[in-house]
């Protein structure tokens, strides 16, 4: 098998350390430096899509429904998110590192389709806390984060915040009525279920597999707001 090659290199905000994508033949690797391992392969994302098919469901009939990505990644639940809405609806994508953005409109595109072409997706290169707390009315119906490997903060220490209970209040109130809170996870965590529970969500946690049928056992947060 070829070994890998390094395509590019980016600096996490707050010294949160380095972002390294990589390619073997067909495949694609994001990896975080340090122990903290891979963050995203381009040959395991049922998951990912699975959260935009479960956050975005009740959507499908909705005109005019504005969803909100947290990270791009590979733009995998970009484009299931893309998938998911009717057409006068649009997503917008946040994504802190602007390399990662650089990449899928390079050589990472092709992975999923290359959904940052949708004419619905707006890019907003930053902090999806930015668009998640700045909002002065309920602006989404559906909001998927997929930022850390679980709910704390893994990427970026600020990501913290998301997950606390002031950060959830936060999300809750842009969210729309009926809208979801859909969050990405490598593991179940009973505790965030009961402070998401606590702000006032109805919610529970899905299993779903890394490949379709296969692969190791993910958690999607499913949190609508009644
Ligand atoms: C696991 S990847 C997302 C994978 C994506 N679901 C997909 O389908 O490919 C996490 C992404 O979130 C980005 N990220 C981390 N913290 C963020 C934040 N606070 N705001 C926006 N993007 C963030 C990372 O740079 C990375 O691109």
């Amino acid at each position: 098998m070829n070994p890998w090659t390094v395509l590019g290199k980016a600096e996490i905000p707050n010294g949160g350390g380095e972002l390294k994508l990589s390619q073997r033949e067909e495949e694609f690797s994001i990896r975080l430096s340090g122990v903290r391992g891979e963050l995203m392969n381009s040959r395991v994302h049922n998951s990912e899509e699975a959260l935009a098919q479960l956050g975005c469901a009740h959507l499908k009939l909705v005109e005019n429904a504005h969803v909100l990505v947290g990270g791009l990644g590979m733009g995998f639940t970009l484009a299931a998110a893309l998938k998911a809405i009717s057409s006068p609806s649009k997503v917008t994508v946040a994504e802190l590192i602007p390399a990662v953005v650089e990449w899928n409109r390079g050589p990472l595109g092709k992975c999923a389709g290359d959904p940052l072409q949708d004419p619905r997706t707006d890019i907003h290169i930053g902090d999806v806390a930015k668009l998640l707390f700045n909002q002065n009315k309920p602006a989404f119906d559906a909001i998927l984060l997929d930022v850390d490997n679980g709910p704390e903060g893994l990427t970026h220490s600020d990501n913290h915040r998301l997950y606390s209970l002031d950060g959830l209040g936060g999300i809750k109130k842009a969210l729309r009525a009926e809208g979801m809170l859909a969050i990405w996870s490598a593991f179940p965590d009973q505790s965030f279920l009961n402070r998401l529970k606590k702000i006032g969500f109805s919610a529970k946690m899905q299993t779903v597999r890394a490949r379709v049928g296969k692969g190791s056992r993910h958690t999607i947060f499913l949190a609508k707001k009644l």
